[in-house]
Order: structure tokens, then C-alpha cells, then sequence
């Protein structure tokens, strides 16, 4: 079974304006209101790609409520745990510019932790644990390197999706994969990186801090694995017209981890991420399967390897 976790979900307030005057009453002309979790993100395209997972998730309040309500349609399992306060409500505003606001909100104490670390009792050699996206203020940064910890003594491939002291903290415990994108390496490392060199040997530090697998999306610049075999595997993307890019890293987690369970080829998992991120960034909301399917029959991606 693969199981991800969303640990900071939202609801995202999406609210529409002409011409924002800051400080007066504004009218918005569109107001729509979606689920947000990164982990939920990775279960809709794994469920795309004909993977059920187990998506498990923090959640409070009435705003809770409503981002259950919102990915019932959705077909992965769920596993909600209740918490106190409210699930976060992210602000955001499009108008000349683009200004988001993400809310606080969710309590999360010692015995709903404790809960979900019986959940994942369950996890079993062989199983898939990717842990998305942020943290709660009220969990230490160790929270994803407690969770690995955890289950350290079973043969689970684990895929860490995050930035900062998160992801920091969890290489020790060797995740089979990463997946920042250049800024989150510049931050995590605390440098500039300048060229494709650069890049590379900033992935190799995450190897060495403990990370089998380092894939480093770049947007509509394609992506670069550095590879646990010692390879490095570098691509475009396919072209296209951007639409929303909302989730592409997530779908990118998502397709490589199926590529991977499919053909246990670095490369088909790198390509299978790139054709499920740039899918996904060409669509209004996830990619669905037609989508992946036709970027993947009208776009080849050429893969070049390096020992
Ligand atoms: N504009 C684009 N055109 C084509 N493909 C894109 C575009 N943006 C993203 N992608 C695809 O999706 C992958 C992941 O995108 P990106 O690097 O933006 O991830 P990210 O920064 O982790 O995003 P997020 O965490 O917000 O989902 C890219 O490597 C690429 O394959
Ligand atoms: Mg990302």
C-alpha cells in the first residue's frame, strides 16, 4: 500500500478582484474554494495513475469539515484524524498581483500524534510512506524524522517532499527520495546555485546527509535526478501552455513513485515524473489519466545520462 501524509492541509479561499485598492471596501467578481494538502495532491495522481493510497490528514473545525466534504469525490482512501482549532484558510488574492495569506488555525496534541502513529502501525515491509508539504506550528521540526524513525525497522521506501529543518531533519533517515526544487536546495544549503554544476553537487550533499535519490524539479525547465546509482539524469519538459502549475511537484512525486513500483528504472520514474508534473501544469486543476496519456503519446522527453 502506499500511504501519504498531508499534515497541514487547507481550505484555499480563492477570492478575485478588478483592481485591489488597499485599505478600501473591494468587491471580488469570483470567489471559489478548493482542498489544499500536498499529500492529497500525490494520492489524486497516484489514483490517476491506478494506485490506490491511503491519504492520511490533520483536520479541524468547520473548515475541516468542508476539505472532507471537498475530496470525498476523491477516490484514494482517507484517513482523517480530528484535531482541535480549524483547518487553516489560505487567502488567495488575484487581482494586478497575486497576494496570498495563509492562515493559522489547527491544535494538534501529543494524543492525535500518538494516533497517527498507530495508524501507521499498520505500514508494512514493502509499502510506500511519502510525507508532503509543511508542518503545523505546533509540531517540532522533527516530526517527519520521528515518523521515518518509526518505522525504520520495516522495508518501506520513503519519500520526503519538503523544505527546510523538515527535510533537513528527515535525511538521516534515508529517504529513497527528495524532491526539492532549486530554491528549496538554495535555502536548505544556504546558497546560490548558478549553473547545472552547481545544482549537481548541491544534490550530492543531500546524498550525503543521507538521501538515496535527490530529484530537483525546475519548473518549465525540466528536472535532474542525481541518481543512488551514481548516475545523473537530466530532461526538459514536454511543451505546452502553461495553465496552473498548482501541484506540478506533487504530481511529479506522484508519477515517479508509480514509474519506479512499475519498472524499478530510475529513468522511467524520473520521465514518468516529468510527464505527470508538466500535466498537471497544463490543466486547470490535476492531471487525469487522458491527460498524462496524451502528453505522453504527442511529447517524448529524451533523457540524458551521465555515469
Ligand atoms: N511551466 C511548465 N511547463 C512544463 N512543465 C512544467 C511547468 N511547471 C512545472 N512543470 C513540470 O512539473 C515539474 C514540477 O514542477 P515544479 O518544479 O514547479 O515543482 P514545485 O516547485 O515542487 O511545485 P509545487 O510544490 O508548487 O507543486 C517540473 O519538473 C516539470 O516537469
Ligand atoms: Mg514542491
Amino acid at each position: 500500500m502506499i500511504y501519504t501524509l498531508t499534515a497541514n492541509p487547507s481550505l484555499d479561499y480563492i477570492v478575485r478582484v478588478k483592481n485591489l485598492e488597499i485599505g478600501e471596501t473591494n468587491r471580488a467578481y469570483e470567489t471559489e474554494i478548493f482542498a489544499g494538502g500536498k499529500g492529497f495532491n500525490v494520492s489524486s495522481v497516484l489514483s490517476a495513475l491506478g494506485y490506490d493510497s491511503i491519504a492520511s490528514g490533520f483536520t479541524a473545525g468547520f473548515s475541516g469539515a468542508e476539505l472532507e466534504r471537498l475530496l470525498e469525490a476523491r477516490s484514494f482512501k482517507k484517513d482523517f484524524i480530528p484535531c482541535s482549532g480549524r483547518t487553516r484558510i489560505n487567502v488567495k488574492l488575484k487581482a494586478q498581483e497575486e497576494t496570498e495569506i495563509n492562515g493559522t488555525g489547527i491544535e494538534i496534541d501529543d494524543a492525535q500524534v500518538e494516533e497517527l502513529f498507530d495508524h501507521y502501525k499498520a505500514i508494512a515491509d514493502g509499502d510506500v510512506l511519502i510525507l508532503s508539504g509543511s508542518i503545523p506550528g505546533c509540531l517540532d521540526k522533527d516530526f517527519y524524522a520521528r515518523i521515518l524513525d518509526s518505522q525504520k525497522d520495516k522495508d518501506v521506501l520513503f519519500i520526503v517532499d519538503a523544505s527546510g529543518e523538515l527535510l533537513a531533519k528527515s535525511l538521516p533517515c534515508h529517504p529513497f527520495l527528495v524532491k526539492p526544487n532549486q530554491a528549496e536546495i538554495e535555502e536548505l544549503l544556504g546558497i546560490k546555485i548558478h549553473d547545472d554544476d552547481e545544482l549537481i553537487a548541491a544534490g550530492r550533499k543531500l546524498q550525503e546527509a543521507g538521501a538515496s535519490n535527490v530529484l530537483i524539479s525546475r519548473g518549465a525547465k525540466g528536472a535532474m535526478l542525481i541518481g543512488e546509482d551514481g548516475a545523473i539524469y537530466e530532461a526538459g519538459c514536454p511543451q505546452g501552455k502553461l495553465v496552473n502549475s498548482v501541484g506540478s511537484g506533487d504530481s511529479m512525486v506522484a508519477g515517479f513513485v508509480a514509474g519506479w513500483i512499475d519498472t524499478h528504472s530510475l529513468e522511467e520514474a524520473f520521465v514518468q515524473g516529468i510527464y505527470c508534473g508538466s500535466a498537471t501544469a497544463f490543466c486547470a486543476d490535476l492531471a487525469q489519466k487522458e491527460d498524462i496519456d496524451a502528453l505522453k503519446a504527442s511529447s517524448p522527453i529524451t533523457v540524458c545520462r551521465t555515469a
